[in-house]
């Protein structure tokens, strides 16, 4: 090559960009290089690489991506950070072998930096979208001198060998753009972690925020669903030189990657034909047990379970006031200290997703038994388990210091032995041996309990024919609940007239659902609210024995209380704890008392609601569908924090049960979702869909019913919507709110809200994600257009007409269908 005289070399590339123009090539070398606006094609036509702009024209990059599929996938990026200025780049490769972007002045953008000199370098992109350097005198064409592989950006290919070199230290991870047009590295990357047991990780700039697990043989633990099949296959290598996982798809014909995206979403797609569209397979984070240590030291994650957080048999909150308020991340303790000297024990743990292993010790050739007497002999090992999960399992890996980042996973889980007191661990095994006797009694003694039922229901029906449980139940001096007895006190008629100066007007607090609401001062000064029915009232004896039976069974700081309740024929009542400030609706709707409520409070408000609803629907112990969230049921302390109220209409669903129909459609207008208004179904996505409204009404000041605007006849939902479309969300915020509120607080309430309003239940977070939502960083999901939005209501009974004249009238749950 050196011996070409000018000339030839001017004439060799003359000929070379002729012969590009017509065929596409797959190398450059010393004597051609690649000018902005020509590409290379791999042999296969898979991949292609050349110059591109993102949204600016002025920025160019060098990169590649799939050649077929339009719009354009880019698979990576050479000069993340350093853009040229115009389209006058070229890509050289110099005769010792290393690639430079130049402009035309040869000030170099980006180089390879190639370490080993080549006396023949040609550089190719390869049908794998690998870019590679090698030199055409060496024997071995795999003998790469640099490759893109070890330099990717975003995007992990099948067959990138994703680890660490050993031999020359060099990392090889991914990290997300800074944004879809911007390259530059962003906050999120994905690493393998060779601390310990090596593991993958992904991170938020130095944190990590999900743990993908360390690999056992068949897959990575916790992540079951990565396990190797025919199509897809994912290997770790681990040796003196490498250390690195890798998968593959060996089918040519389809294609996947593995995204970063810049919000640190990872996901596997694959390329849908027939859609003409990337299919997600696979996402990395899919709930809040994924979160990295979510739940804290020593404690699983359990989805199933409400809440998702539990201690490990044996341990207890460190901290059980945080604990019950569902602030998880200080984990547990162990109930009995441990005692190593005088010899602990290990509990068995199945099913789980194996802690983090950045401080951990294994060995591949040691069995279990002797992986326990290695533990038990070193006082700050505090677990093992076996590190191959095939044929039964093999080999040892010891955990010293805190146990974290588990989750409860059942199949896909695997064994993990915990370190405890040997006296503590006596108690456990005690206890869940006498679970399984109690379990098992059950079982055999079904037929028993079936039989004694049928007996039980016999009688039941002759007593009540004979009129003989009205009279043993009367006797009762407690308020009686559905076919069970409540340990709620009764109160009697004169307290209350006497409390209420008898129901004078100016104790009356208002309007509520079935009947007036007064205020009371008892004898002893505490201050109540009476609910009285009317007798005219749609609420029945049944929503009101539901109620009682609810909320009795009720115990939440954002519930309100309830001290008791009077009833004697038609005449029922309820007494509950006095709220001083009334409800929402009557501050957040009036000119005045609206500025009373800054972004501040307004916050803490939606915050304490989703912390109420999170109780009715999943930490209670029953699971309770409101059917009737408004502004107005929503009670204000003296201090200002929200109280749910008013459980009239409220349904308990057993433990499976997630979803139900009624034909009696009752709820208020403007609140209720879209399939319980048209169908009656209802189901914990009704209320968020109440929720949603909710939020959007504290947002704007303004109701989602009766709801007007000089351009369109959307009502709220919509205005929300078309101004989240229109990327000017912040316009729908309350006026008297613009100086207090904190802009990306207002975006995110908005965005959880607008997520609520979906029109399918499926599209609606659940009221966890909710709250995780509210007070995370992470980017949320792109809401799509809500359901109802243009609809004021149903039109049978549209009555907003009467908006302006009676502000109560329509506030008032209706009862729509009745009983057909
Ligand atoms: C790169 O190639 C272009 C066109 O072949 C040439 O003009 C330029 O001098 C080369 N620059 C370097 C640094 O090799
Ligand atoms: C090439 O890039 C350098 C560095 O940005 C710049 O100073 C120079 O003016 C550029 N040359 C041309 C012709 O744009
Ligand atoms: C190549 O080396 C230069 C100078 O050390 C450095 O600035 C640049 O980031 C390196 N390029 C790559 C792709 O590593
Ligand atoms: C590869 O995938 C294509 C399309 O999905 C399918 O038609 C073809 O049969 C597969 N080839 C093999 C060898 O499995
Ligand atoms: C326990 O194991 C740790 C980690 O391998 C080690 O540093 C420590 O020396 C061991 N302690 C004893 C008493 O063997």
């Amino acid at each position: 090559m050196a011996r070409l005289g000018f000339g030839t070399l001017l004439l060799y590339s003359f000929f070379f960009s002729i012969l590009r123009t017509f065929t596409a090539l797959d190398t450059i070398n010393p004597i051609q290089s690649l000018r902005d606006g020509e590409t290379l094609v791999s042999a296969g036509q898979t991949f292609e690489l050349g110059f591109f702009s993102l949204a600016d024209p002025n920025r160019r990059y060098l990169g590649s991506w799939y050649k077929k599929i339009f719009p354009r996938t880019m698979v990576w990026v050479a000069n993340r950070e350093t853009p040229l200025a115009n389209t006058l780049g070229s890509l050289n490769i110099t005769a010792q072998g290393n690639l430079v972007l130049v402009n035309v002045t040869n000030y170099i953008f980006w180089s390879s930096n190639t370490s080993t000199i080549a006396k023949d370098p040609v550089a190719r992109l390869l049908d794998t979208g690998n870019f590679v350097i090698s030199d055409a005198t060496d024997g071995n064409p795999e003998n790469f001198l640099w490759q893109s592989f070890d330099y990717p950006d975003n995007t992990v290919l099948p067959e990138m060998k994703f680890g660490v070199n050993l031999v020359t230290g060099h990392e090889t991870f991914s990290s997300s753009w800074r944004s879809i047009e911007d390259p530059a590295p962003g906050q999120f990357s994905v690493h393998l972690d060779l601390r310990g047991y090596p593991q993958l990780f992904l991170k938020k700039e130095n944190r990590i925020q999900y743990r993908a697990g360390s690999w056992n043989a068949v897959g990575l633990t916790g992540t079951p669903v990565l396990k190797p099949n025919p199509i897809f296959t994912f290997e770790f290598v681990s040796n003196d030189n490498e250390m690195y996982f890798k998968y593959d798809v060996p089918n040519n014909s389809i294609l996947a990657r593995y995204t970063l995206h810049p919000s640190g979403l990872l996901q596997r797609f694959q390329w849908n034909e027939r859609a003409n569209d990337w299919v997600v397979i696979a996402a990395a984070q899919t709930d809040q047990c994924n979160n990295y240590a979510f739940c804290g030291a020593y404690a699983s994650c359990e989805l199933n379970n409400s809440p998702v957080c539990l201690c490990l048999d044996g341990f207890m909150p460190k901290s059980p006031r945080d604990w019950n308020m569902l602030l998880w991340s200080d984990g547990c303790v162990p109930r009995t200290p441990l005692d190593c000297v005088n010899g602990d024990g290990f509990l068995k743990h199945t099913g789980i997703k194996l802690p983090d292993t950045s401080s951990s010790w294994y060995d591949e050739k040691i069995d279990l038994k002797q992986c326990h007497n290695l533990c038990l002999r070193n006082c700050s090992c505090s677990a093992y388990a076996n590190l191959d999960m095939r044929d039964g399992g093999s080999g040892c890996l010891l955990w010293f210091g805190d146990l974290i980042d588990m989750r409860r996973l059942g199949a896909g889980g695997q064994d993990l032995y915990v370190r405890m007191a040997a006296s503590e661990l006596e108690k456990t095994e005690k206890k869940r041996s006498s679970i399984k006797k109690i379990l098992g009694i059950i079982f055999g003694s079904v037929a028993e309990v079936i039989s004694m039922l049928m007996v039980f229901c016999i009688c039941w029906r002759n007593l009540r024919k004979h009129g003989m449980l009205k009279k043993i139940r009367r006797k009762n001096d407690h308020c009686e609940g559905r076919e069970e007895e409540m340990e709620l006190p009764m109160f009697d008629l004169t307290t209350i007239v006497d409390a209420t100066n008898n129901f004078s007007s100016s104790n009356k607090l208002g309007e509520g659902g079935f009947g007036p609401v007064y205020k009371g001062t008892s004898s002893e000064g505490q201050e109540i609210a009476v609910k009285r029915l009317s007798k005219s009232s749609g609420q029945g004896l049944r929503e009101f024995k539901n109620e009682v039976i609810l909320i009795a069974k009720l115990q939440h700081r954002n519930l309100v209380k309830l001290l008791g309740c009077y009833i004697h024929e038609d005449e029922k009542m309820l007494i509950y704890e006095y709220m001083p400030n009334k409800s929402l609706d009557f501050f957040i709707f009036d000119q005045t008392r609206r500025k009373l409520l800054d972004w501040c409070k307004r916050i803490q408000i939606i915050d304490g609601i989703a912390r109420g609803l999170i109780y009715l629907h999943q930490d209670s112990r029953l699971r309770i569908i409101h059917r009737d969230l408004k502004t107005s049921n929503i009670l204000l302390d003296s201090d200002m924090n929200p109280k749910i109220s008013d459980f009239g209409l409220a349904r308990i669903f057993g433990g499976d049960q997630t979803e139900a129909k009624t034909k009696r459609v009752v709820g208020t207008y403007g609140y209720m979702s879209p399939e319980y208004a048209v169908d009656g179904l209802f189901s914990v996505k009704s209320d968020l869909f109440s929720f949603g409204v909710l939020v959007l009404e504290i947002v704007s000041g303004k109701k989602n019913r009766g709801f007007c605007h000089p351009d369109h006849d959307r009502n709220l939902l919509g205005h929300a919507w078309i101004l989240w479309t229109n990327e000017t969300p912040l316009e729908l915020i309350d006026d008297c709110l613009r100086d207090s509120c904190i802009a990306s607080e207002v975006i995110r309430c908005i965005n959880v809200a607008l997520l609520c309003v979906q029109k399918r239940p499926e599209d609606r977070p659940n009221m966890a994600s909710v709250v995780v939502m509210l007070s995370s960083e992470n980017s949320l999901p792109q809401p799509k257009q809500p359901g109802f939005f243009t609809e004021r209501s149903p039109p049978e009974a549209d009555t907003s007409s009467n908006e302006h004249q009676s502000y109560s009238a329509n506030e008032i749950s209706l009862s729509l269908f009745e009983a057909r």
